[in-house]
């Protein structure tokens, strides 16, 4: 009785545990690609009432539709949507994930939708540069590349976590902290729109290249989305779309 119970629970842990990604023919025959973003990363990827949008959201769409698939959006935690591939939970993720070594450890990811880098975002003219951060409070997303790259700089007197970019920025405009890193191209939205809050965009302290990501080693799923990416940027689908959102071409060059 006890080997049984014993048996019955590997097999229960084993089957939890090895959840198989969906290959490409799979996801053809039920015709649907599930996608998974987080909807709280404007101009990227959010809701405008109940529809999830932005750039990513609109290429991916561009891409799927060149796949000759249907989509499906499922939407969580910035946190929670890597490890939801591994759990098959969604067959793609896209929601600004630069390509890390860390993260190819992981997941496999596709070629990128578009470049960019951190920024250091602040409302005094004196916290621009990476030296500045010296003594200085900063304020980023949890699980993001701004959270390891200000872990880097020396002299930072602490690194406040929170759980989407949009609080990270709030603690800035109340001034909870001195300083905000982010996306130059969030960075450059927002200042665009609220133009009197007093944000002021300093030094970028890195570049990165941002990418979806599939499932480790779903090659023939990464792989099919590459051809329609580049086919979408090659025939001017994604500049369309990149320009409406960033007025500027945002692929990388
Ligand atoms: N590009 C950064 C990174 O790779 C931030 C991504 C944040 N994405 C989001 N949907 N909030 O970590």
């Amino acid at each position: 009785m006890k080997m049984f119970k014993t048996l019955a629970t590997a097999v229960a842990l084993c089957a939890a545990v090895v959840v198989q990604a969906r290959p490409l023919e799979e996801i053809q025959k039920s015709g649907t690609i599930i996608l998974g973003s987080e909807g709280q990363y404007a101009p990227f990827n959010f809701f405008k009432g109940k529809q999830l949008t932005g750039y990513e959201i609109e290429v991916a769409e561009a891409v799927v539709k060149k796949m000759g698939l249907k989509y499906e959006w499922k939407t969580v935690g910035f946190d929670a949507l890597l490890t939801g591939l591994a759990q098959d939970r969604w067959d793609l993720v896209i929601a600004s994930h630069a390509i890390t070594d860390e993260r190819s450890k992981a997941v496999t990811f596709t070629l990128p939708h578009y470049c960019s880098g951190g920024i250091i975002v602040s409302m005094k003219p004196e916290v621009a540069k990476a030296a500045d951060l010296n003594g200085k409070v900063v304020a980023v997303q949890t699980g993001t590349t701004y959270l390891d790259a200000v872990k880097k700089v020396p002299g930072v007197k602490d690194v406040k976590n929170f759980p989407t970019d949009e609080a990270a920025r709030n603690a800035l405009a109340s001034k909870r902290v001195d300083a905000w890193v982010t996306d130059r191209f969030v960075a450059k939205e927002m200042l665009a729109k609220a133009p009197k809050a007093g944000f002021r965009t300093g030094e970028m302290l890195f570049v990165e290249q941002v990418a979806s990501a599939v499932s480790k080693g779903n090659q023939g799923l990464a792989d099919a989305w590459n051809k329609a990416l580049k086919e979408a940027i090659a025939d001017g689908t994604v500049g369309k779309i990149s320009q409406k959102y960033f007025q500027e071409d945002v692929t990388c060059k």
